[in-house]
């Protein structure tokens, strides 16, 4: 049977990974209460749909960042992707090209900026930075994905530490030494085999708000501050020159029992009152899904497991596909709702 949804491509990749692999993608911190909350908090949400307006003529199409894209689905960043399938990251960052939207290369992915970009038709891309406390790495990184033509730097800011990834604990998953991750490898030696949590033990937690202004002077190009969780630092966002926020949890893989991203977007919207573009990720696994989110003020989201799924299950085709249902979804979710565009969308279209 042909995959038909986000969930068909989850039971998939289910049956292809390694056990170790699919635990490490699937699973979340502490008791998996905020990985389940992210997708339970859609359920709790209600479509309100308005008729009798013309929706001969719908698009999914937006910008964000000032880059047009087909869809409000971006790729989050996700580390490994070889891990997935031998396609990895440049196949990711041709399946989003190929459906007219960004990819976000991971700092800890398997493939170098440089290697996504010589592998990848020409397209809106941004990079997401793990502030390592080797600074001289952290600068290389970035001038590499600057040198590469990267159009924003997302700077994760709710990993300053690895969260308890259980299932991590009871498979003893550690990246296979077959596996190359350049950015780790640079900075633990060539013969590296981390886990999640020596990867993550590279990150400076000193990070304070004066590294977004500084990267935002240094590099020249927007800085989206990935990680916000309250209306407080998306204030503080604004005031240091961020040019977009994400509200997420990390997929419920950092500190278990926050709240689901989708109820956390509104108070980030009205905190940020049109300062910033706000996104948001974390359960977002249907096309209504994205159209609540826009009701709730996000510009776009991101999603993070459903394209790594997508890429487990079947390569660059399968992550393509992915998000060409997210998008087919999408489009008939704004014509249902009476929406001919993202922009149609209000609050008014939630119960
Ligand atoms: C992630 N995420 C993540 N985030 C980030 O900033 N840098 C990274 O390298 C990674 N790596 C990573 C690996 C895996 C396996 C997962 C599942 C997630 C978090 C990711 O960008 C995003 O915030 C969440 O995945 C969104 O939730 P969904 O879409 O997976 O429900
Ligand atoms: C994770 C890191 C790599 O969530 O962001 O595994």
């Amino acid at each position: 049977m042909d995959p038909v949804n986000v969930a068909d491509y989850e039971a998939l990749a289910a049956q292809r990974l390694d056990p170790g692999v699919a635990g490490y993608y699937a699973g979340g911190a502490g008791d998996e209460r905020t990985l389940r909350d992210n997708v339970d908090a859609f359920a709790r949400r209600r479509l309100r749909p308005r008729v009798l307006v013309d929706v001969g003529a719908v698009s999914t199409a937006t910008t964000v960042l000032g880059s047009e894209v087909a869809m409000p689905v971006l790729v989050a960043p996700t580390a490994l992707q070889r891990l997935a399938h031998p396609d990895g990251e440049p196949g990711m960052a041709r399946a989003a090209a190929a459906t007219g939207t960004i990819f976000t290369l991971s700092t800890l992915a398997t493939s170098r900026p440089r290697e996504v970009c010589e592998h990848a038709p020409p397209a809106p891309r941004w990079f997401q930075l793990y502030a390592f406390r080797d600074a001289a790495l952290t600068r290389a990184l970035c001038d590499e994905a600057v040198d590469c033509g990267f159009d924003a730097i997302v700077l994760t800011v709710d990993a300053p530490r690895a969260g308890r990834r259980e299932r991590d604990l009871r498979t003893g998953f550690a990246v296979p030494p077959d596996v190359d991750m350049p950015a780790v490898r640079a900075a633990l030696g060539a013969g590296a085999c981390p886990t999640p949590a020596e990867f993550f033990s590279l990150v400076d937690a000193s990070l304070t708000w004066a590294a977004v202004e500084r990267l935002a002077g240094e590099l020249d190009l927007p800085v989206v501050v990935k990680g916000i969780q309250t209306a407080q630092d998306a204030a503080l966002a604004c005031e240091h020159g961020a040019a977009a926020v994400v509200v997420s949890n990390h997929g419920g893989r950092q500190l278990d029992g926050v709240a689901a991203s989708i109820d956390v977007l509104p108070e980030v919207v009205d905190a940020v009152g049109g300062r910033l573009e706000v996104l948001v990720d974390g359960g977002i696994r249907r096309g209504t899904d994205v159209a609540v989110a826009l009701a709730l003020g996000a510009r776009a989201v991101l999603v993070g497991r459903p394209a790594l799924w997508g890429l487990a299950a079947a390569g660059e085709p399968g992550a393509r596909h992915v998000l060409e249902l997210l998008r087919d979804e999408l489009h008939l979710a704004l014509l249902l709702l009476g929406c001919p565009t993202p922009a149609h969308v209000t609050r008014e279209h939630m119960g």
